[in-house]
């Protein structure tokens, strides 16, 4: 492999990358005799920001030295804390100020905006979700099903990629709209999906939910940090994501929450209304916060989707991402973007020639992928397991997932061409020692 693609052209592409400087920003996770690992896992668990530790430390600090006054007289005061990061979160999803708030995790935030905005009503009932959707997506919406009294088995619809196929084209989503859009109360789709990598167009599948008076929402866990977004220009209605993955805010890190400016102020209702949202699920933090502390039993929303926050956030769960969103502000999503794409079109162009032996699920279009590439190993999957332990033992951190897929990523913010190189020749190595 080695033969056909120099390591000095990746390196060359290094020398000429603007965004090489951010690396030296993130910790490197490193073997045993302390070399730096290939990290291909950001799609998993994004790389801790150097300055994160400064600032989790100050949190501590400010715990340490002023206790509860901490809430309000912090540098950056606990109670309005959420603030830090509304900018930064506006940016990588295209929203307004008042849409979008960090707060909770995401399967959480999923379950806050389905008691929201999924109102089953007399033949509209149904949830449209990708079938093979991740698993806490699934079991959110059946479980919504269920808690409304339906039955998941024939309320869920789950849409099969066609036959013989592993991707989902969107005229698929489309069709299916057209055949039952009337049954369909709320879609719930990912971004980009989990196991194949691919990336959808929002805006497109909004524009049919609406056509047919669907609420629609979207999980971004694998799309925030990694793919333009536009949410509120694409008209989605909500969205909910993590922040441990491309955003790097760390393990368990604050997720967070989209919800479009024309359902904000839109009273709660009992029945599936078009586009409106039913009752919201309350608690003290979601009420304005100039009042909040009167502990008054009357019920008065903080503006925009802050009202859906029900507990005070967790401060050192979020402190990361303050550090993290900071760096996403400098390097740009547009320059981020643009490395993304050249550098998992260089590592797709180091893995096509490995064809027939290695297998990519995910499109070969960059503008229906971020930067992860899914592999499928020929042979069986125990093969393809052995695969995978090769690369590990070669000092490649990706990540596996059942029954047999490779998920490789490489982030423009902290990976570079050479390790592109470094996997595609670990694994043309591995490759060689199973077959
Ligand atoms: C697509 C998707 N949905 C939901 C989740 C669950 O996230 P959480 O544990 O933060 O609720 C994950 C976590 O990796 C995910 O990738």
């Amino acid at each position: 492999m080695s033969a056909q693609a120099p390591l000095s052209g990746a390196q060359e592409r290094d020398a000429a990358d603007p965004l090489r400087g951010f690396r030296a920003r993130f910790a490197l996770p490193r073997d045993e005799r302390s070399e730096p690992l290939v990290y291909l896992c950001g799609h998993s668990l994004g790389l801790l920001p150097l300055a994160a530790r400064d600032i989790v430390n100050e949190e501590l600090d400010e715990w340490a030295q002023r206790g509860v006054e901490g809430h309000e007289q912090a540098r950056r005061p606990w109670v309005p804390y959420h603030q830090n990061l509304t900018s930064g979160l506006m940016a990588l999803t295209g929203s307004l100020g008042d849409e979008v708030v960090a707060m909770n995790s995401l399967s959480v935030n999923l379950h806050l905006m389905l008691a929201s905005f999924y109102r089953p009503a007399g033949q509209r009932t149904r949830i449209l979700i990708e079938a093979g959707a991740f698993a806490s997506d699934r079991h959110a919406a059946a479980s919504q099903i269920a808690w409304h009294g339906l039955d998941p088995q024939d309320t869920l619809l789950e849409l099969s990629t066609p036959a013989g196929e592993e991707l989902l084209p969107e005229e698929h989503i489309d069709e299916c709209l057209e055949r039952h859009g009337e049954q369909i109360a709320l879609v719930l789709w990912p971004g980009v999906q989990f196991r194949t990598g691919q990336a959808f167009d929002l805006a497109r599948i909004a524009r049919a939910a609406h056509r047919h008076d669907c609420i629609v929402g979207f999980d971004l866990a694998h799309s925030i940090g990694n793919t333009p977004l536009t949410l509120h220009g694409s008209d989605a209605d909500f969205a909910v994501w993590c922040s441990y993955k491309y955003l790097n805010g760390g393990p368990g890190a604050i997720g967070g929450c989209f919800l479009h400016q024309r359902h904000l102020h839109s009273l709660p209702g009992s029945a599936h209304r078009g586009t409106l949202p039913g009752a919201r699920l309350a608690g003290w933090w979601g009420h304005e916060q100039a009042t909040r502390f009167l502990m008054e039993p009357q019920f008065r929303a903080a503006e925009g989707v802050a009202a859906w926050q029900i507990s005070n956030p967790p401060i050192l769960a979020a402190a990361p991402l303050i550090a993290s969103l900071a760096i996403f502000t400098e390097a740009g999503m547009q320059r981020l973007r643009a490395k993304s794409v050249a550098l998992t079109d260089y590592l797709d162009s180091l893995l096509r020639p490995l064809s027939p032996a290695v297998h990519i699920l995910t499109p070969a279009d960059s503008r229906r992928r971020g930067c992860q590439l899914s592999l499928r190993i020929a042979g069986d999957a125990a093969r393809g397991r052995r695969v995978f332990d090769g690369l590990t033992a070669r000092g490649v951190v990706c990540d596996w997932r059942f029954p047999d897929i490779i998920r490789v990523a490489p982030v423009p913010l902290y990976n570079r061409f050479e390790d592109a190189w470094r996997f595609a020749d670990a694994l043309t190595q591995a490759l060689r020692e199973t077959c």
